[in-house]
């Protein structure tokens, strides 16, 4: 019994030296704000607003590019030296931001179609409604028009495959144009 009981210690050690602290997340995002914006609300339109986002996901995807199954070559170096408290840090900081950026763009005729084309896809089956996120599935609702349409584009095209393929699958019966106007949709979206 005890020395069960000195497994399961052993065993929740790591997790909680490495609890994620947004505090110190803080401090080392001050790098990633020339890029995302100081508190992750990116201006600029191909750099993803990270603020809101999951801390989950947030963690994974720089995960992702530092073991190079997400490849960029803005980030991928920003993530080549994080470590896994670091990440796990940053996403707890950017997580805890508020999302305030509105990113409409588009007319409604096309952002109208881009619903019916995600009701069609239930996208929301996973994304959850208002496209807000949860856990390892991104908050996608209000991101930059441009930056979610070439995430759409990429993982039709396979160029980006870190997805266990649950969103090349979904895209693979929707046309070009009307990724537009699912991204128009989605960036319209709080
Ligand atoms: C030189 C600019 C630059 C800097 C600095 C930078 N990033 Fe990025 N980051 C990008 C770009 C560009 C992308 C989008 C890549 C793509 O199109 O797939 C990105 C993507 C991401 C993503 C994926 C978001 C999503 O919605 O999938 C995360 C997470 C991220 N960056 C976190 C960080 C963190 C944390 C830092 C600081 C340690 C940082 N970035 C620094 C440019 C940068
Ligand atoms: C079966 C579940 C599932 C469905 C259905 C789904 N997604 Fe996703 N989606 C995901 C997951 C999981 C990811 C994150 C993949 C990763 O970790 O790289 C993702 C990523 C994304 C991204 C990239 C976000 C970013 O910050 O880089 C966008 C945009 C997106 N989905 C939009 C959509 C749209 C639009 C639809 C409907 C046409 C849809 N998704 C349907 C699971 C799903």
């Amino acid at each position: 019994m005890k020395k069960l009981l000195l497994v399961l210690i052993l065993l929740l050690l790591p997790t909680l030296a490495s609890a994620q602290d947004a505090a110190a997340g803080k401090d080392k995002a001050a790098i990633c704000g020339a890029c995302h914006g100081v508190d992750g609300n990116s201006t600029i339109p191909q750099n993803p607003i990270l603020a809101g986002q999951t801390a989950r996901y947030i963690y994974l995807q720089l995960r992702d590019f530092k073991e190079g199954r997400r490849k960029d070559p803005l980030m991928s170096p920003m993530a080549a030296n994080l470590s896994k408290k670091d990440m796990l840090d940053l996403g707890a900081y950017f997580a805890a931001q508020k999302h305030t950026s509105q990113n409409s763009k588009g007319d409604s005729s096309l952002i109208a179609h881009g619903k019916d084309v995600a009701d069609a896809a239930i996208c929301t089956m996973c994304h959850l409604g208002g496209f807000s996120g949860q856990n390892e599935i991104p908050k996608t609702g209000g991101q930059h028009y441009e930056y979610v349409l070439k995430q759409l584009q990429d993982f039709k095209a396979k160029r980006r495959t870190n997805d266990a393929g649950n969103m090349t699958a979904v895209l693979r019966t929707i046309s070009d144009e009307d990724l537009k106007a699912l991204a128009a949709y989605v960036a319209s979206l709080d």
